[in-house]
């Protein structure tokens, strides 16, 4: 971890966050870029420098971005998820993560909890949050696993048999208070 700096994005990181995150659809996820489900990705600054209670956050090394994660204010989307998870996690008070890819050949040395780590300090730094929530797609070797690491389960639609969908829904604890100052402040 010493090679890699961690910090919020400024609007010079923005092209190297976006793009990992479109090579993470092309060549991980296999769907490419979708305007329905990625429209963040194209407007990084406006969605997340731009926004009060909003960040992104990027590890950088030899000058490189090589892994995002980010923060809004936003509900799960019903459909296709279901309705009380809207309902729990309502838009106005949710801090949703997105966008927590690591490049293939940064993976294992502990940059998605770290940058996650950041990102659930900064969160719970906004008044506004009272849930950090998120879900993940089972089909993307170690999304799972990673999640189960970092976060507690809320929702596995494969437990009740019926529902095969295979995106699975966790929360993360608010961490206890900490000043937008200490949250910005290096590891
Ligand atoms: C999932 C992902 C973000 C993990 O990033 P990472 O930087 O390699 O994760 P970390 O090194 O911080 O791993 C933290 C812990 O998560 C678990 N974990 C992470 N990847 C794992 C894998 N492939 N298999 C099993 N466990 C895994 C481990 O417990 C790990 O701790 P350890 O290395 O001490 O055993 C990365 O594999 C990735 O970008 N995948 C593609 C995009 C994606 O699916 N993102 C998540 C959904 S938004």
């Amino acid at each position: 971890m010493t090679d890699y700096e961690l910090r919020i994005a400024g609007p010079d990181d923005v092209d190297g966050a976006r793009s990992v995150m479109l090579d993470t659809f092309y060549r991980v996820f296999d769907c490419g870029y979708r305007p329905d489900w990625h429209a963040d990705v194209i407007d990084l600054e406006g969605t997340y420098l731009r926004q009060p209670h909003h960040a992104l956050f990027v590890a950088v090394t030899g000058g490189e971005v090589v892994a995002t994660t980010a923060v809004r204010a936003a509900a799960p989307n019903h459909p296709p998820h279901p309705r009380w998870l809207v309902d729990r996690y309502p838009a106005a008070t949710t801090a949703q993560l997105f966008r927590v890819y690591v490049r293939p050949e940064h993976r294992r040395r502990g940059l998605a909890r770290a940058l996650v780590r950041r990102a659930v300090e900064f969160a719970s730094a906004q008044p506004v949050y009272r849930d950090i929530y998120l879900h993940t797609d089972t089909r993307v070797p170690g999304a799972e696993a990673f999640w189960r690491s970092m976060a507690d389960l809320v929702h596995d639609p494969r437990d009740g048999g019926a529902d095969c969908s295979r995106t699975v829904h966790f929360e993360i604890p608010l961490v206890a208070a900490l000043t937008p100052a200490q949250v910005l402040a290096p590891a």
